[in-house]
């Protein structure tokens, strides 16, 4: 997809990566709707992205994500792209993990992206097509199960499967829809999960630094020898754009985890780096 002029839903773009794809994306000349529930950060991104648009929502709201496209479409008059990057992790192992938390994990994680997608399809096959993408973890592409991410995981598990099914669903209506898989990103996100009765009292030895997903506070800030290294926000914001001008199925959008080869034999990935394994992370954190 050519991203001139083109509209634009980043979910999640008051911090991290959301922000930086929305930041990205206008610089290559695209109209971005920024949407997350921080308003005045909101404002403040929109005030220095020209052709932008602040869209407060609170994506556990399922009226209001519907509100959100509603309001998108009547400003712009077409939704070209949807990026569901919105989300958060929720720490703790599974034998303490509360199913009140879980529920509003997966309404944020899952439903939030599956919601905002039924808003835009029949947009987008009205206007001919569209593109979809949503992010989720390369967590979810790797055999490998870290103690204390079983919730937030297992929600990335299930937006992968409505995603590619999606995809072969709505091919005929040229509506496209991706999946992309971050790995460790130097964001806030491990501090932004909540850590109240997790159960969790403290991270498992070895956790890697900020980018760990669903790192409690406190969590040890050191990197183990041999862990992968984070990427900024920014370095995947790049492949996301490039997952846009490409639009593949599925994209690992990391560098940096050596090792073994992932399992699933179909990921098109425009970075040949990307196809590596979390081998090392998985020895580094027992
Ligand atoms: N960081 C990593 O290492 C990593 C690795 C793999 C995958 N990921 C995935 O990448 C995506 C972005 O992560 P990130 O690291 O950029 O996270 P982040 O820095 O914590 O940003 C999360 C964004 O989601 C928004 N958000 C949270 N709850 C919301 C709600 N109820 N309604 C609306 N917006 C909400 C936040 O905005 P407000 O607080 O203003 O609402 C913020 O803009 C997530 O889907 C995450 O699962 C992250």
């Amino acid at each position: 997809m050519d991203m001139r002029d083109s509209v634009v839903i980043i979910t999640g773009a008051s911090a991290g990566l959301g922000e930086a794809t929305a930041r990205l994306f206008a610089r290559e000349g695209a109209r971005v709707a920024l949407v997350a529930r921080s308003a005045d950060t909101l404002d403040r991104l929109a005030a220095a992205l020209p052709g932008s648009l602040a869209v407060p929502t609170d994506l556990c709201d399922g009226a209001a994500i519907a509100r959100m496209v509603a309001r998108v479409h009547a400003h712009y008059g077409r939704i070209d792209l949807l990026i569901n990057n919105a989300g958060q992790a929720s720490p703790g192992p599974v034998e303490h993990v509360d199913v009140a938390r879980y529920r509003a994990l997966m309404d944020l994680n899952l439903y939030g992206p599956l919601l905002a997608m039924q808003a835009v399809i029949p947009l987008m096959r009205a206007q001919g097509g569209g593109l979809i993408f949503n992010i989720s973890t390369a967590l979810t592409k790797r055999p490998l199960y870290l103690p204390g991410l079983g919730a937030y995981v297992s929600t990335k598990y299930a937006l992968n499967a409505l995603t590619l099914t999606a995809r072969a669903e709505l091919a005929a209506d040229n509506i496209r829809i991706g999946v992309i898989y971050p790995g460790l990103m130097t964001t806030a996100f491990g501090t932004h999960a909540p850590t109240a009765a997790t159960g969790w009292p403290s991270a498992p030895a070895g956790a890697p630094e900020t980018g760990w997903p669903g790192a409690p506070a406190g969590a040890p800030t050191s990197r183990p020898p041999g862990a992968p290294t984070p990427e900024t926000p920014e370095a995947v914001a790049a492949l996301i754009l490039d997952a846009v001008r490409h639009e593949p199925a599925e994209l690992e959008a990391h560098r940096a985890f050596p090792g073994a080869a992932p399992h699933g034999a179909d990921v098109a990935s425009g970075e040949e780096d990307a196809r590596q394994s979390v081998g090392t992370l998985g020895a580094a954190i027992p």
